[in-house]
């Protein structure tokens, strides 16, 4: 029986790591811990919300009182701590909040298990998810590696760097046992429709304009959000104490050309004449000091752990697709409220 709390697990990424944790291992008691910000959603987990093994606690990680009372609470045996503000955009409008919650609420994190493991850090672990944006941006050629040198250049992967190396401090000055992995960017159902693929097939649908920052020809790496899962339960149970993993699935797209495969499908899937969706790409002011290439090498982690992702991107996206246009009152929900405000704010008076 081992008792896991997991952080951030109303988001996007959190939700399929502890549904994984929750139906994977009905012997442990997976603890979730989240704020519920505007990303968080506890509808993303109505699914196993009853099960025995599993329980919520609604906790604001920058409130150090109120981590540490839930660490006398329960004994943890590890954490996977994700809960952060993630958007990049959302960071250049409010850095400090970023701050708050990515550097105070991790140091919040390692303290309390810092305190309660003091006597024994045997079979404990802290395992932080972190991006592969700490590593900053390349250029045409190269990968990312876990020996890339850290060169965050947004408020978000600053904020993210700077959590890591606080994990890293932690790791050297009191011999916390801990692991980090750095991870691309996840698509899949459940993300926040701020980010790209899920604002764009939530634009497609509802026939809005799709923002195009600069000329569309930023490159990312993009990976399915349950091979992400996977890849954490891999490193969360086999992983070595004190290591980095980077995980990817060597899949880089410009952003225009991943946009162009998106519309495709969703001509499809709406019943739309080839080439309708397309029409609504637009072309709008770039992103302040946007990173141009992403690119991570996951060798080590199949060479090591024996990783790899299960999907094609293609077919990730398609399902990535069906399951938004299956779940309209997600988005609905989703999509009311504080967004619309911060939509107006970030496209509608640029
Ligand atoms: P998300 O924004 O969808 O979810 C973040 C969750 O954290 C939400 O449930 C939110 O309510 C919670 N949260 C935010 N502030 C909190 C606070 N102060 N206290 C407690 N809970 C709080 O993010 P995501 O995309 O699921 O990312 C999860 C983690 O994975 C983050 O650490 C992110 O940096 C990392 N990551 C994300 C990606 C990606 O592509 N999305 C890629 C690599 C790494
Ligand atoms: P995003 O999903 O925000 O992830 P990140 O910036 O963390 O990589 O953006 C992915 C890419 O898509 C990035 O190059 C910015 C671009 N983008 C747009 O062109 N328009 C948009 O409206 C958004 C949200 C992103």
């Amino acid at each position: 029986m081992k008792t896991i709390l997991i952080t951030g697990g109303a988001g996007f990424i959190g939700s399929h790591v502890v549904r994984l944790f929750v139906n994977k291992y009905p012997d442990y008691n997976i603890i979730n811990l989240d704020k519920l910000t505007y990303a968080g959603n506890l509808e993303n987990l109505k699914d196993i919300e009853s099960k025995p093994n599993y329980v919520f606690e609604k906790i604001d990680i920058v409130d150090a009182e109120a981590v540490n009372k839930l660490f006398n609470k329960y004994t943890f045996d590890g954490v996977i701590h994700l809960a952060a503000e993630s958007h990049v955009d959302r960071s250049i409008l409010n850095p400090l909040e970023f701050i708050m919650t990515n550097v105070v609420g991790t140091v919040n994190l390692l303290n309390a298990a810092k305190e309660s493991w003091k006597d024994n850090y045997n079979g404990k672990l802290f395992y932080h998810v972190s991006t592969d944006e700490v590593y900053g941006s390349l250029g045409e050629t190269g990968f990312f590696t876990e020996e890339t040198a850290y060169d965050p250049r947004s408020p978000y992967s600053s904020s993210k760097a700077s959590s890591d190396h606080f994990v890293r401090a932690y790791e050297n000055t009191y011999h916390l046992p801990v692991i980090i992995s750095n991870c691309s960017n996840n698509y899949g159902s459940f993300q926040f429709p701020e980010k790209l693929i899920p604002l764009f097939i939530n634009n497609i649908k509802n026939n809005k304009s799709l923002p195009v920052y600069g000329k569309g020809d930023y490159t990312r790496d993009w990976l399915f959000v349950e091979d992400h899962a996977a890849a954490i339960d891999v490193i969360f149970h086999k992983g070595k104490l004190g290591e980095t993993y980077n995980i990817g699935g060597f899949n880089e797209w410009q952003n225009i050309d991943l946009i162009k495969l998106l519309c495709s499908i969703m001509d499809k899937k709406l019943n739309r004449a080839e080439g309708t969706s397309e029409q609504l790409i637009t072309y709008v002011k770039d992103r302040p000091g946007h990173d141009k290439r992403y690119a991570i090498d996951a060798t080590k982690l199949n060479r090591e752990l024996g990783w790899q992702p299960s999907l094609q991107f293609e077919e990730g996206l398609e399902k990535t697709v069906d399951w938004y246009l299956n779940n309209e009152d997600w988005l609905k929900h989703v999509t009311s409220g504080e967004y619309l405000n911060y939509y107006k704010n970030q496209y509608e008076l640029t």
